[in-house]
Formats: structure tokens, C-alpha cells, sequence
């Protein structure tokens, strides 16, 4: 097994199921969503970015501990959407090498902004990564608080 799996984009089938398997887990399930309701029609257009971190890039069956997606939003924005780390594999530095590796694609893309929406209780991580509140936005399933926030790219 690699100690260090990379972060990457889901390749087959199977890699794209355990992609968003983890999105519903973490960011749907938990309030009682349907399954389905973890994918957005932007998942599928040509310029989104998506990131996955596997367990175990030799597994048979791949299980996602760590994923991401960024969406062009204009020729110089990006928005970046849908993080989510396992809970077992949570504060261990997974969700800032997703993040890491969506910015170097937006700057790669020409991308020179980054905004996001973060629930409350994710906040204090994106701060960490150099990301300024603007401002409250939307309340998820009638609870979630979510935060606009914004990070110029350097
Ligand atoms: C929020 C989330 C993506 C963070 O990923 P993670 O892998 O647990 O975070 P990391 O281990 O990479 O943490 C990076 C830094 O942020 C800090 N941090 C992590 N989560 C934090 C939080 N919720 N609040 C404040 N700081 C946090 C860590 O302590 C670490 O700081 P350090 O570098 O000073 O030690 C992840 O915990 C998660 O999926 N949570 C549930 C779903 C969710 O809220 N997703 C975001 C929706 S907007």
C-alpha cells in the first residue's frame, strides 16, 4: 500500500462511485437526502476539477477517504464545492491536500479567485487556508449555516 495515496481525479467507474459515495456520506446522509441528491449538473461539464483521495490505490475495490470539486464560475473565478473527509480519516491533513490540489488546478487554469460556500462549523478550517468571510449566505435543509467565503489567488 502506498503510504501516501495522491490527490487526483476519479479515473473508473468503481473510483467514481466511492467519489461520490463519500459526498453523500458526509455532506447528504446525515439529513436524511435521497441518494442522487449529492450530484449537480456541474459535475459534468468539461471545465469542473475533481479531486479524490483513495485509501489504498492498490485496493481492488476503491474506497474514498477525501474529495473535492472545483467549478469555473467565470474566466477568472472558481468555486470550489462538495469537500469532504471520511470521519475516521478527519484532522489528519487530508482536507487541505484536496484543497491544495484544486487551487494549483484553478491557478494552472488561469484562475486568479477562489470562493465557497462553508458551513459554520468548517469556517475556522478554510481560515486556515487564507480564506476571508464575506458574508452569511444560504441555510442548508433549513439548519445549516452556511458562509460566503473568498481567497485571492497568489
Ligand atoms: C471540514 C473538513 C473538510 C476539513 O478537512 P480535514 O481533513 O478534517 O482538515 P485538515 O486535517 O486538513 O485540517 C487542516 C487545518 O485546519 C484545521 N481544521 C480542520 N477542520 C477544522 C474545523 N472544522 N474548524 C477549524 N479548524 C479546522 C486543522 O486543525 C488543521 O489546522 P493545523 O494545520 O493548524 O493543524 C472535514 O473535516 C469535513 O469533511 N468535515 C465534514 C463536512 C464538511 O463540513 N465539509 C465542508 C463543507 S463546506
Amino acid at each position: 500500500m502506498n503510504s501516501v495515496p495522491p490527490v487526483r481525479p476519479p479515473r473508473t467507474p468503481a473510483e467514481w462511485a466511492a467519489y461520490y459515495h463519500l459526498r453523500y456520506a458526509v455532506l447528504r446522509r446525515p439529513w436524511q437526502q435521497p441518494p442522487g441528491s449529492e450530484r449537480v449538473p456541474a459535475d459534468d461539464e468539461p471545465g469542473t476539477i475533481h479531486a479524490l483521495l483513495l485509501a489504498d490505490e492498490t485496493a481492488e475495490t476503491p474506497v474514498a477517504l477525501a474529495v473535492g470539486m472545483l467549478q469555473p464560475t467565470s474566466a477568472q473565478q472558481g468555486q470550489i464545492r462538495f469537500m469532504a473527509v471520511a470521519p475516521e480519516a478527519a484532522g489528519t491533513g487530508l482536507g487541505q491536500r484536496i484543497m491544495a490540489y484544486l487551487e494549483a488546478q484553478a491557478r494552472a487554469a488561469g484562475l486568479t479567485e477562489i470562493v465557497l460556500h462553508s458551513r459554520e462549523a468548517a469556517v475556522g478550517f478554510y481560515e486556515r487556508l487564507g480564506y476571508t468571510v464575506v458574508e452569511p449566505s444560504h441555510l442548508l435543509f433549513g439548519e445549516i449555516q452556511h458562509f460566503l467565503m473568498q481567497k485571492q489567488l497568489s
